[in-house]
């Protein structure tokens, strides 16, 4: 009988130790939608209908967005059995038919829980009821969790997430596993085997350069997370990737700052997550959204992250290798004036020395176009000059000869 145990103790052990997450759930960063940013615990059944509805009407879909995810705030109380149940007012349908009709459409559905014993927002969390809980998800037919991390007094977050991550693999469905601890234990060090993403910060704030003080904690600019996010880029690759918080594009920043934001965001092969009203969107936020090259930026197979390669005043250079060759280049004016640019290619030493590419303009000519102005803008050939606006950036895909 003792031995039995101690049998049946290394065994359980040894599963937890080596247990896996869904493989290859998340090769390109997810893109989609969450409610947060925008309605915050205003969330119900009707909104994730219709904006499920607008994905596809406002060709959001067709531009790669997939998962409508429902954040924090959609949970009722426990059944008497400790299943976990939508808040019947929001969501007088249920879950299941909710995610019947998101996948309808032809989209993925995402729900939010939290490792501790309640959400954020005060809704009751996961934690002791991580399997019955990925159970019910499973059984909802979600694709994507978010995994919050308040109210976890005395967990470790590295084991807490990975008893998630065993109960969504224990739950047979491929469900995404997004990791929201705000970058507070160095999950790029330990979560490429537990989770799809992991944030790296802690909230976005819907601005572009500020800091939001709440007292206990603070919400952070668009800035302020790009300056956040360095040294990170060596942890991040195809199904495991650095999130630096779901998007503010379209929830009342000018249209040069949201460009800029979308485009570092692209940069960073971050997770595209919106966050503004899909359905009330103005066309310029929709274009901005829907840019298919700069999306392609995004999701380049390669799946490295941007490198920031010189600051000049208040300008700086980032660069993305691609594949085939090709380099994405950004060039983001952080100031208040628009600032001149003067690059010349062939005396510029670009080299990744993680990913192990140079860029080569000696050696010939790349094609430079603007992914914005969508215009031919010459060769590396010549000495690249532009101005760029306030707050705003200048984007091009340098094409190697194939
Ligand atoms: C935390 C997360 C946010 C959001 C809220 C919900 O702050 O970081 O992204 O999920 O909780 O309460």
């Amino acid at each position: 009988m003792k031995i039995t145990l101690i049998l049946l103790a290394v065994v359980f052990c040894s599963a937890t130790a080596t247990g896996q997450k869904f493989d290859k759930l998340a090769l390109t960063p997810p893109m989609g939608w969450n409610s947060w940013n925008k309605f915050g615990c205003d969330v119900n059944e009707a909104l994730i209908r219709e904006t499920a509805d607008a994905m596809v009407a406002s060709r959001m879909k067709d531009a790669g967005y997939q998962y409508v995810v429902i954040d924090d705030c959609w949970h009722g109380a426990r059944d008497n059995l400790g299943f976990i149940q939508p808040d019947p007012t929001r969501f007088p349908s249920g879950m299941k038919a909710l995610a019947d009709y998101v996948h309808s459409k032809g989209l993925k559905f995402g729900i939010y829980s939290d490792a501790g014993a309640k959400t954020c927002g005060g809704r009751p969390g996961s934690r002791g009821r991580e399997y019955q809980d990925a159970l019910t998800y499973a059984q909802w037919g979600v694709d994507y969790l978010k995994y919050d991390w308040c109210n976890t007094d005395g967990l470790k977050a590295e084991g807490a997430y990975a008893t998630m991550r065993d109960a969504l693999f224990a739950s047979g469905r491929p469900i995404v596993f997004s990791l929201c601890e705000w970058g507070n234990n160095k999950p790029w060090e330990w979560a490429k085997n537990v989770g799809h993403l992991w944030r790296t910060t802690g909230d976005i704030y819907n601005c572009f350069d500020c800091v939001k003080d709440h007292g206990t904690w603070k919400s952070w600019g668009v800035l302020q997370i790009l300056d956040m996010q360095k040294d990170l880029r060596t942890h991040a690759g195809p199904d495991h990737w650095n999130d630096p918080d779901m998007m503010e594009v379209g929830n009342g920043m000018s249209a040069n700052e949201d460009r800029a934001h979308f485009s570092l965001w692209a940069m960073l092969a971050a997770p595209l997550m919106t966050g503004n009203d899909l359905r009330k969107m103005s066309k310029e936020t929709q274009a901005i959204l829907t840019n298919e090259a700069v999306i392609a930026v995004n999701q380049d197979p390669l799946g490295i992250q941007g490198l920031k390669y010189a600051t000049r005043e208040n300008l700086e250079i980032w660069f993305k290798p691609m594949q085939g060759g090709d380099w994405a280049v950004c060039f983001l004016n952080r100031g208040d004036k628009p600032q001149r640019v003067e690059f010349d290619w062939r005396n510029e030493p670009v080299k990744d020395d993680f990913a192990k590419r140079e860029l080569n303009a000696k050696g010939g000519a790349y094609e430079i176009l603007d992914l914005w102005t969508k215009n031919k803008s010459g060769t590396t050939n010549e000495s690249f000059k532009t101005t760029v606006p306030a707050r705003d950036v200048v984007v091009l895909r340098l094409q190697a000869k194939r």
